[in-house]
């Protein structure tokens, strides 16, 4: 097992350093920067005409990357929902003809995400698969498969296949927008380019130590929150669900404007707030985060060099310059990295965290 680790003491950083080259995996081929195209292997130009509607359904982090999926498509101009997969039975919306159900799922085996991907082929959705792992069952049972190519994963909390979720469900959001509108979607022209440099830029970011810096200066808190607003929302959420996994410390992810309708009362100077600013409405998540710093808390700013939230917050974590829809995924690549070196701190088991499991086949 050691031998698979390389020069890493666990699996889970190994991951974290695999994600320049699991991302260039995952675009290569498929996206031309020059001429603003994508080309996603078996899906040629107006393979989503008609698609109005997309439920995305996952669990755990890959739950995440689907709300930020769902976040893309909205703001593409797509009517689309992240659904929790095991909520689904009780809860699914209506599908119909013209509903593409999306199963967003690394091992393409877990027990829920398996069950709402049937009941959504039952009631005649149009399905999708967007997985890691080929001859999956889930890749076997949808209509159609989109690779990740993150190569395998073994420290249970997921890390490298999170980016490469949320890459590929960007460029699919990008795809099935382009075909219901019958246009090349203007940000293309920003978002290529800008995803074709993702790879330096994360190796440029994984060659810093900021994170571990944090990490120890924040050890001990009570609680550790984290907030971010758009695409910045599951990122936050990821970065709370990363924390608490391997840290087995409390903490929580929130929408930055709903810090203020209750999560307040919670923030003291012993809970630092790690704030995602991704371009989107940004002044007024600095104002949320400075609702909590009033109360004492220290504010954690993850964003670029310059930014006016550097400033303004007790820490940065710098992250490179990238288009909106690609900023928070280089700060989820940050706090990753805050999550490991704080559980590292406490000799936590980290690449199998106590009660969990890589893949859950049952419900
Ligand atoms: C388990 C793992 C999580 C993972 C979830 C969904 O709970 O511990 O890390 O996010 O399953 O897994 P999937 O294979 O469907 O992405």
């Amino acid at each position: 097992e050691q031998a698979g680790k390389g020069e890493y003491d666990h699996f889970m950083l190994k991951e974290i350093h695999e994600q320049p080259t699991a991302l260039a995996q995952a675009i290569e081929g498929r996206i031309d920067p020059e001429n603003g195209r994508i080309a996603l292997e078996d899906f040629p130009p107006g393979t989503f005409d008609g698609v109005e509607n997309v439920q995305l359904i996952a669990c755990g982090t890959s739950y995440h990357a689907a709300l930020y999926g769902s976040v893309a498509l909205n703001q593409a101009g797509i009517h689309a929902t992240a659904l929790l997969a095991n909520e689904y039975s009780v809860t699914a919306p209506p599908v119909d003809d013209d509903t593409l159900v999306i199963a967003v799922t690394q091992s393409g085996e877990t027990a829920d995400t398996l069950s709402a991907l049937r009941q959504a082929t039952a009631a005649g959705a149009d399905t999708l698969t967007v997985t890691n792992v080929v001859g999956s069952t889930a890749a076997r049972e949808a209509d159609d498969t989109l690779f990740i190519r993150a190569g395998p994963e073994i420290g249970v909390a997921a890390t490298k296949t999170f980016s490469s979720q949320a890459v590929m469900l960007t460029l699919l959001a990008q795809r099935i927008a382009a075909d219901a509108r019958d246009e090349t979607p203007a940000d293309l022209q920003s978002l290529l380019p800008d995803l074709a440099q993702m790879p330096g830029q994360l190796e440029d970011l994984l060659a810093t130590d900021d994170a571990a810096h944090i990490a120890s200066q924040y050890q001990g808190s009570q609680s550790y929150f984290f907030i971010g607003r758009g695409l910045g929302y599951p990122v936050a959420l990821e970065g709370a669900l990363k924390f608490k996994e391997i840290t087995y410390e409390h903490a929580e992810g929130f929408a930055s404007g709903e810090l203020k309708h209750g999560p307040l009362a919670l923030v003291t100077p012993d809970t630092p707030v790690f704030a995602v600013f991704t371009g989107e409405e940004d002044e007024k998540t600095l104002k949320n985060a400075e609702e909590a710093q009033t109360r004492g808390a220290p504010v954690i700013a993850v964003c670029p060099e310059g930014h006016r939230a550097a400033e303004v917050a007790d820490e940065h974590l710098e992250i490179p310059d990238a288009d909106d829809e690609l900023a928070g995924l280089l700060a989820n690549v940050q706090l990753q990295l805050v999550s490991y070196h704080a559980a590292e701190l406490l000799d936590r088991p980290i690449d199998k965290p106590r009660n969990l499991a890589k893949s859950v086949t049952v419900e």
